[in-house]
């Protein structure tokens, strides 16, 4: 496999994914470098990197954020934005606590987009994030997003199993699971049946 998960990310990384989040989505919906390295400073478990084996560049990024109860609430009324988590509100995992996930952003750069392994890599590695935050006894009770492309709302619906229930104040589709905590669980414990489904679909049109 030419794509690997990078644990050790640097400031530099951070800009690269600001690029690559530039490329997709309006200026005013991107959280800066400065901004996600921060969230990543104060949270290291935010950030889903692939890098290419081949030159060591970003191709791919998923960013999961932990939200409170009053903060999920906050998201879902669209009182809340990603781009206003900064170091001051942003929350850390604490072990035996139970938190709301907003899935923040997922993109692939544009030069791979034919190259399936990488969302691969990103499914797993999404995968592997929440088993080892749940490996602490950190419990999920929802999960949240908006969804503002085409691109977006497939995958949140497909992968992730979220419910379109509305539009943000910004107009995007709003996403999050019907019922607390039966919906997280039971979307995780059939999630890693979905990676491999699609690793057999791509494995098997090449
Ligand atoms: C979001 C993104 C990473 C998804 O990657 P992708 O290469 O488009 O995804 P794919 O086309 O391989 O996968 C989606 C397809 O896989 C299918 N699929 C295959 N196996 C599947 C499985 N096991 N479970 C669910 N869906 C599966 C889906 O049906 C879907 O098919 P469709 O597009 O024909 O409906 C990519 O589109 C991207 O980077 N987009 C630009 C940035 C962006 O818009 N991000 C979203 C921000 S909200």
């Amino acid at each position: 496999m030419n794509f690997r998960i990078d644990n050790n990310l640097t400031f530099e990384d951070f800009k690269e994914i600001e690029e690559i989040e530039k490329s997709y989505f309006d200026i005013d919906t991107v959280v800066t470098s400065s901004q996600v390295y921060k969230w990543h400073l104060v949270n290291p478990d935010t950030e889903i990197v692939v890098k290419s084996i081949v030159n060591d560049e970003v191709v791919g990024q998923i960013s999961v954020i932990p939200l409170s109860k009053e903060q999920y609430k906050n998201f879902i009324n669209g009182d809340l934005k990603d781009t206003e988590i900064n170091e001051d509100n942003i929350i850390t995992y604490i072990n035996h606590c139970e938190y709301h996930l907003l899935f923040s952003c997922i993109t692939i750069k544009k030069q791979y987009r034919e190259n399936k392994m990488i969302l691969y890599c990103l499914l797993k590695g999404l995968y592997e994030k929440i088993k080892y935050l749940e490996s602490k006894d950190i419990k999920f009770i929802n999960m949240c997003a908006e969804g503002q492309t085409t691109d977006g709302q497939n995958f949140l619906e497909k992968f992730l199993s979220l419910k379109l229930m509305g539009k943000t104040k910004d107009n995007y589709s709003l996403y999050y699971f019907e019922k607390d905590y039966n919906d997280f669980d039971n979307w995780f414990t059939a999630f890693p049946t979905y990676i491999e489904k699609y690793y057999n679909n791509f494995s098997n049109a090449y």
